[in-house]
């Protein structure tokens, strides 16, 4: 597995293998690799010959009060993991090298960046979509793996892909969750031992929700039994619970007539954790 931490030899290194005719998989990460990632890499591994993944912390989708000072790192575990897994190359750059200090151009989804997670966190998915095309243009990849963990991101990146004409297959891989069902994240680790087992409700809230979704039960109700639901746990500081439809994102209030997709943000003590599903009636 080569380590590689410029442009250039990125470039280099994908044209040295699209010239042996292989086809190349990406998959993006801020590192502290855990099952969730490695789904991403075992999918990548059936799309294509090569599977680059790429660990950046990036600072342009992080907030001033946002935790990137704290976020978790382990270079020489993640490094093992994606050696194990039969990665061909980890491009881990500086953040001086992705980012010139005269930078101008950002790519945005003007009105997918606005809403959800976007409110909560502005600018945050303007820092996402940008990173993402950097990383696309630096590395070239047939295809990419992004996890549905983060849907609203996943819709970004199609969106953006569509309206760019940027020539890479976006693969969305369903989320990995522990045995108790809490989705799997880097900031799970943060969390306190009794807040580690109250996060248990969000995952607990959205396999109930699926059942109800079948009762002809409307969007609205839905969603006001989810928030209650996880609002009856005193450690839970319900931030947002959105049903959405799963595809465009917009408003569903009526009844469910198609896939919607549940998405949560709740904080447990300083961690924002997020969660979703997809629900179908
Ligand atoms: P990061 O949080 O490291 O996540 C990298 C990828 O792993 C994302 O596509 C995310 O959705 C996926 N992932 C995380 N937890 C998962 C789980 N439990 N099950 C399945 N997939 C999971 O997301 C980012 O980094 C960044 O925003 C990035 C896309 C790399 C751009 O900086």
């Amino acid at each position: 597995m080569q380590v590689i931490t410029t442009k250039a030899a990125m470039r280099d290194t994908v044209r040295g293998w699209r010239q042996a005719g292989g086809s190349i998989v990406l998959v993006p990460t801020m590192g502290y690799l855990h099952a969730g990632h490695m789904a991403l890499v075992e999918r990548a591994r059936t799309q294509g010959d090569r599977i680059v993944a790429s660990i950046f912390v990036n600072p342009t989708q992080f907030g001033a009060s946002e935790d990137l000072s704290t976020y978790p790192r382990d270079l020489e575990r993640d490094l093992a993991m994606l050696n194990d897994a039969g990665v061909s190359a980890v491009f881990m750059p500086q953040v001086t090298e992705v980012y010139a200090s005269d930078a101008q151009t950002i790519v945005e989804t003007t009105d997918l960046a606005k809403i959800l997670i976007g409110k909560l966190r502005p600018g945050h998915f303007r820092g996402v979509a940008t990173v993402v095309t950097k990383l696309f243009n630096i590395v070239q990849p047939d295809a990419a793996c992004f996890g549905e963990k983060d849907y609203q991101q996943l819709c970004v990146i199609r969106q953006m892909v569509r309206d760019l004409d940027i020539p890479v297959r976006i693969i969305g891989v369903p989320t990995v969750r522990d045995s108790d069902g809490l989705a799997m994240s880097s900031r799970n680790v943060r969390l306190t031992p009794d807040d580690r087992a109250a996060a248990t409700i969000l995952s607990r809230a959205l396999f109930q929700a699926q059942d109800m979704a079948k009762t002809g039960i409307t969007a609205s109700r839905l969603r006001a039994w989810v928030a209650a639901h996880i609002g009856a746990e005193p450690r839970a500081d319900v931030q947002s619970v959105d049903i959405r439809d799963a595809r465009t994102l917009r408003s569903l209030s009526g009844p469910l007539t198609g896939p919607a997709v549940i998405l949560l943000a709740v904080r447990f003590g300083s961690v924002l954790l997020i969660d979703q599903r997809v629900v179908t009636p």
